[in-house]
């Protein structure tokens, strides 16, 4: 019996599989566009990166966009443990073991995609010129079939961090109303502007006990970073304290599936909305996935 369903199982994901040729050999001939690449980052750990990215992404695809999220933690996994689900493959294999980047997309709840980056990320520092080729050339097949790249990092202005904020396009940062992590946030604003000017840094105060509190700690940040470091931050919105993450945290699922009427699943839903709010043009300077891989690997082998 269990010998005819992994039999199943396995015609399904060879269907899937040939969907996803079939998809980029005819969908994306006609259109040229790269996908957004976000890093999702914060000074300080524990202030909600993971939350934000699962549940953005969730919302976002809720809204017909085609999303893959990226984790790029590379100390514990943090996706598939708010997903609840283990995924078969990571990054890693795509470079040791000959695997196309489809074989190691994790299916995640409504449709959103994921993929464990494992010690895949570490790694890259060590190849060869010409593996490192064959790996951008592996990955950059997601630019045709994702609209957004959210890329899940862990905390803090370690050097593996700042280069997931340096090689993608704009991230999303987020803070929580304590001191420390506003402090910890402006250090990671800091650091980055004095490596590229050009970044797109967005907002987002998690946590907070209520709406002027969150207003508040946006105005502070956004007044700091402009008057001494001479960087606009863009205010995408924020996250109130409610014990249903938590509660959603617990079992293994996003909170935007478990409490989809609640009010953080309203304010998660306004940040996705804002996020896509973009002018055209700046869509169209976008370096895809291919592009931050690329950088991603200049960055560790500078
Ligand atoms: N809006 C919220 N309301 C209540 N609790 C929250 C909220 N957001 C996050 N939390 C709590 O904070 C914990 C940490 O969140 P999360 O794992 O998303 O943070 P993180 O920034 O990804 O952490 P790390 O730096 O370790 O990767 C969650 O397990 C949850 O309990
Ligand atoms: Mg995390």
């Amino acid at each position: 019996m269990s010998d005819q369903a992994d039999k199943l199982r396995e015609i399904i994901n060879d269907l899937k599989k040939q969907q996803l040729t079939k998809q980029l050999s005819t969908e994306n001939v006609l259109e040229k566009r790269k996908c957004r690449v976000i890093t999702v980052t914060s000074g300080k750990g524990g202030v909600g990166k993971t939350n934000i990215s699962v549940n953005l992404a969730l919302n976002l695809s809720k809204m017909g966009y085609r999303v893959v999220i990226l984790d790029a933690d590379l100390g514990l996994a943090n996706i598939d443990i708010l997903f609840g689900i283990s995924p078969h493959y990571t990054l890693l294999d795509v470079i040791n073991n000959n695997k196309t980047i489809f074989d190691i997309l994790s299916d995640g709840p409504m449709n959103v995609k994921f993929i464990s980056g494992g010690s895949g990320i570490e790694e890259m520092v060590h190849l060869e010129k010409w593996q490192l080729e064959a790996l951008i050339e592996k990955v950059a097949s997601l630019d045709k079939v994702a609209d957004i790249i959210i890329v899940d990092t862990g905390a803090g202005i370690s050097e593996n961090v700042i280069s997931f904020v340096l090689a993608a396009d704009e991230i999303i940062l987020v803070t929580t109303p304590e001191p420390t992590s506003i402090m910890d946030a402006y250090a990671l604003v800091k650091t980055v502007s004095l490596k590229d000017r050009d970044k797109i840094i967005q907002l987002v105060v998690n946590r907070a006990d209520n709406e002027k509190e969150a207003i508040s700690v946006m105005n502070k940040l956004t007044l700091a970073a402009e008057a001494f470091l001479g960087v606009k931050l863009k205010q995408l919105g924020y996250v109130l304290y409610d014990t249903n993450v938590v509660k959603a945290v617990k079992r293994q699922e996003p909170f935007i599936l478990s409490y989809p009427k609640s009010l953080v699943s309203r304010q998660l839903n306004e940040i996705a909305h804002k996020l896509m709010q973009v002018d055209q043009n700046s869509m169209k300077r976008s370096s895809g996935i291919k592009g931050f891989f690329r950088k991603l690997a200049n960055l560790n082998n500078a």
